[in-house]
């Protein structure tokens, strides 16, 4: 089926910017590509949203529309480069005046809408450090990542204040909420004056940050450069695969690092129209989309492609989907079956991509000009060099399966953990930066993905630490306590799964089926409230007790084994079970 792909015209409308990959790898150098690719200010100083957004004010993309917007109950709006450049100017010097400075934390918790996008460009632009909360986080993680950051002001609007009010008074950095929907706020951004003197940067200074989760404890603020742009922009440009006529429409969130590097910074940088769509996930919405905005460019997730599949193939053909190019998927594995269903539905291969948080853009990648092995995740980007090493940093040979590592150095490796520095430094083991993930690399080179080295979870693409769901479980009252998993899921690629051990008196009362139900959702309903509306667990289960190393560390690897009926292994160590 890819080989008739491969004969077909389509695809070769456009010659790729990438057009020999061997020779680009070989002669790549991240020096040249910064004098080629990047504007700098005099003496070595620069700035990513200066490169995203203004630069462009000087070329015809001046007037080119930057931002279609489309919100959830059909609004449209959009923005041209030159608009965006004095919003976000405007909302540089507004923050200026509420006594910002280089160097602060400003966070946004904000739906997708223009604001969220002019806030990011101006928080970088004055020099402060942007951070972004995805929209389904409720009180515990959003006062986990304000407190962690030390954020000084939090744009959000009145919708999603109630949730940061409860907790503000845990919050003594936080000393400005500005609601975006309040008039008086409105006025003074409006106000404000449209000329600002974008700040000089060194490559390193910090510009944003993001939380993520591990398998321990509270999730981490990994922190990235201004130079991370660079990585963005290059890789947008050849994996992305950017002309200057596309328009692209990338659906992830900028509370999650794809929405900032390829919706924000890498994206824009290239000039591209970008479409942003505030609304939820519906099949026909998003055909809808990609027919009426004449999507060239799409770049998705899995999870999502799987639930387009799941409404059919005959609600495709309703639609005249004969703008798309080049569609790309990132997150999560992407199966053979969701490449395939691409190609008929679509007449095109999703290209699958594969990258983290920390790596800052993307790392391995499926290129327009070479060959996809379906089910691999493709070949390092020029510039990265990626490998698989042993636990102990010792690289191995083709086809052996370990750890996917990279070496450290390129532009958007992070540059720290927030107030970790021991954290970052764990991620480092010979001079490799060890991913996390198991995989393997093939005789021709390309990475195949095989999970993930840690009990990190990932549902609908969404990375999720069970600690933070095993603690918001036990802040119930009936929960002595929890261990949490994914659990593999057609739909959604892992759901969570969590077993919990009740108190004497709850497991009496669940001997009633009825009531166990219903405390199982209120459970449920728990962590939607306290931590987030995306991350609970779908699946609960009562236990006992719960598997135990003789330190008292649960063992969720037990836990997954015996759910997926696996051999549970050497359980010598354990205490209990
Ligand atoms: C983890 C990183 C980077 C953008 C969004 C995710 C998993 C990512 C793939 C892929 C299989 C993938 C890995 C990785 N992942 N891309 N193409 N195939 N797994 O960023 O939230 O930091 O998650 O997502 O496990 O470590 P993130």
């Amino acid at each position: 089926m890819l080989d008739q792909f491969k004969k077909s015209k389509k695809y070769f409308k456009k010659t790729p910017n990438l057009e020999n990959y061997e020779k680009t790898y070989r002669e790549f150098s991240w020096k040249n590509v910064s004098e080629s690719e990047l504007t700098w200010f005099d003496n070595g100083k620069v700035n990513a949203a200066y490169n995203a957004i203004d630069r462009h004010l000087d070329s015809p993309r001046k007037n080119k529309i930057a931002l279609y917007y489309e919100g959830p109950n059909g609004e449209q709006e959009k923005y041209t480069f030159e608009e965006m450049s004095q919003k976000s100017n405007k909302f540089g010097n507004f923050l200026k005046a509420l006594g910002v400075k280089r160097g602060d934390r400003v966070f946004i918790f904000l739906p997708r809408n223009p604001y969220l996008y002019i806030a990011f460009l101006g928080i970088l632009k004055i020099g402060a450090i942007a951070g972004t909360l995805f929209s389904a986080f409720q009180e515990q993680a959003l006062y986990d990542r304000l407190e962690n950051s030390g954020a000084k002001v939090l744009i959000t609007d009145k919708e999603f204040a109630v949730r940061v009010e409860k907790i503000r008074h845990k919050l003594p950095n936080l000393k400005h909420l500005v609601l975006i929907d309040d008039e008086s706020s409105l006025k003074e951004i409006n106000d404000s004056s449209a000329e600002l003197h974008i700040d000089r940067m060194n490559p390193e200074d910090y510009a944003f940050m993001l939380y993520t989760s591990g398998t321990t404890g509270k999730p981490k603020g990994v922190v990235h450069r201004h130079l991370a742009i660079l990585s963005e922009h290059i890789t947008a440009k050849y994996v992305l695969d950017f002309h200057e006529e596309d328009t692209y429409w990338c659906t992830a969130d900028p509370g999650w690092v794809t929405g900032i590097a390829y919706e924000i910074l890498g994206s824009w940088s290239n000039g591209v129209a970008s479409v942003v769509y505030g609304g939820r996930f519906d099949a026909s919405k998003w055909y809808e989309i990609l027919e009426k905005y004449k999507v060239s460019v799409w770049y998705t997730a899995p999870t999502a492609v799987r639930m387009l599949m799941a409404q059919g193939i005959d609600l495709v053909r309703k639609y005249n989907l004969s703008s798309l190019r080049h569609i790309l998927s990132v997150g999560e594995p992407l199966n053979p079956e969701a490449i395939r269903w691409g190609l008929q539905a679509f007449g095109l291969p999703f290209h699958d991509t594969w990258w983290q948080t920390e790596t800052g853009a993307i790392v391995i990648a499926n290129y327009p000009c070479l060959d996809i092995k379906i089910g691999s995740m493709g070949k390092p980007f020029p510039g990265i060099t990626a490998g698989i090493v042993d636990d102990q940093g010792k690289e191995l040979p083709p086809g052996q399966e370990g750890n996917i590592a990279l070496k450290p150095g390129w532009p958007s490796m992070m540059k720290t953990i927030w107030r970790r520095p021991e954290k970052y430094k764990s991620y480092f083991l010979n001079d490799w930066y060890i991913s996390g993930d198991r995989g393997l690399k093939d005789k021709d080179g390309y990475f195949w993905f095989i999970g993930r080295a840690d009990d990190v979870i990932k549902t609908s693409g969404e990375r999720v630490g069970p600690f933070e769901v095993e603690s918001a479980l036990v802040e119930h009252p009936s929960v002595v306590e929890a261990g949490v998993i994914g659990k593999p899921d057609s739909l959604r690629g892992e759901i969570i799964k969590a077993f919990v051990v009740l108190t004497k008196k709850y497991q009496d009362k669940v001997q009633d089926k009825n009531y166990s139900d219903q405390l199982k959702q209120e459970l449920s309903l728990q962590v939607r409230k306290h931590l987030a509306g995306h991350a609970y667990p779908r699946e609960i289960e009562f236990m006992d007790k719960l598997p135990k190393t003789r330190s008292g560390k649960i063992m969720r690897r037990i836990l997954k084994a015996k759910e997926m009926g696996l051999p549970i292994g050497d359980t010598s160590t354990l205490e209990e079970f």
